[in-house]
């Protein structure tokens, strides 16, 4: 640019405003237009599915109790958390999170893999009390989620509220969530429909307590699913780099 043309904007504040936004207004396209191009910045993978209500019920929990506070549930794509933590976090595994828990701080450990890491009884001693199994925790214990029976009678609106952000709960889920919420945790019920609806639903009786279903049966449901739904032995990113 010639000295002269370079002047101009300098000594006009209007004219370098204008040019700012120009420059700005570029960049800004340059990243959002190949954005309407792609048909989806989500890659679809194989095994995601819905909360079940049981496991909606425990991040309701997970949530309420500010659990994410100290607890990301977001792997990058870095070889240190990879080693740790397992296969980096898709975008589809937290699809159907509203809002998403990938959290800002890691005080404790991610838990976006925690699924299938302990048995439910260290979850259950772990809750009541972590010093009880790690001696130099600094998490707080949750005593009373244990001794609390979980409060579902918001169930179905739960389910439609999350429809109505995108998760594709059918009509059928919503008529059958209560009965499946109850079936999840109790070692007697007939699992079929459950499972149909929810494939790879983990059930059993979660709190050692086949009496009442506790806010701790709820929240160890849905530690127990966290990050189990992709099969990452014959998972593949797609070939187009999309799935970022
Ligand atoms: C004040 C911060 C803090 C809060 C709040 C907190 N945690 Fe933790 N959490 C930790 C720390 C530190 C550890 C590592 C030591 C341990 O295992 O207790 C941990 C460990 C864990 C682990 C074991 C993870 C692993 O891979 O070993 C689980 C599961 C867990 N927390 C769940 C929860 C849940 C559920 C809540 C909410 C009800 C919660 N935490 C709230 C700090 C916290």
């Amino acid at each position: 640019m010639s000295k002269f043309s370079h002047e101009k904007f300098e000594k006009n504040s209007i004219l370098l405003l204008v040019g700012i936004l120009v420059m700005v207004a570029i960049g800004g396209l340059v990243e959002i237009v190949p954005l309407f191009l792609v048909k989806s910045t989500i890659e679809k993978v194989e095994g995601i599915r819905p909360y079940s209500p049981l496991e909606l019920e425990g991040r309701q929990i997970y949530v309420r109790e500010g659990c994410y506070v100290c607890h990301s549930q977001m792997i990058r794509s870095l070889r240190a958390e990879v080693e740790r933590y397992g296969h980096y976090s898709l975008a589809a595994e937290s699809m159907y999170d509203h809002p998403f828990q990938w959290g800002s701080r890691r005080t404790g450990p991610d838990l976006a893999r925690v699924g299938g890491k302990y048995s439910d009884d260290w979850h259950r001693v772990h809750m009541d009390d972590p010093r009880a199994v790690v001696p130099e925790s600094i998490m707080p214990g949750y005593p009373f989620l244990a001794k609390t029976p979980l409060n579902y009678s918001d169930l179905v609106m739960r389910l439609k509220a999350n429809r109505v952000a995108g998760v594709p709960y059918t009509d059928e889920m919503i008529a059958t969530a209560v009965e499946d919420l109850e079936a999840q945790s109790n070692p007697d019920a007939d699992w079929d429909g459950l499972l149909e609806r929810y494939p790879g639903a983990v059930t059993r009786d979660f709190d050692g307590n086949p009496e009442v279903i506790s806010e701790l049966d709820a929240l160890v449901a849905y530690l127990q699913m966290l990050g189990t739904l992709v099969d990452y032995d014959v998972f593949e990113p797609e070939a187009d780099g999309n799935q970022r």
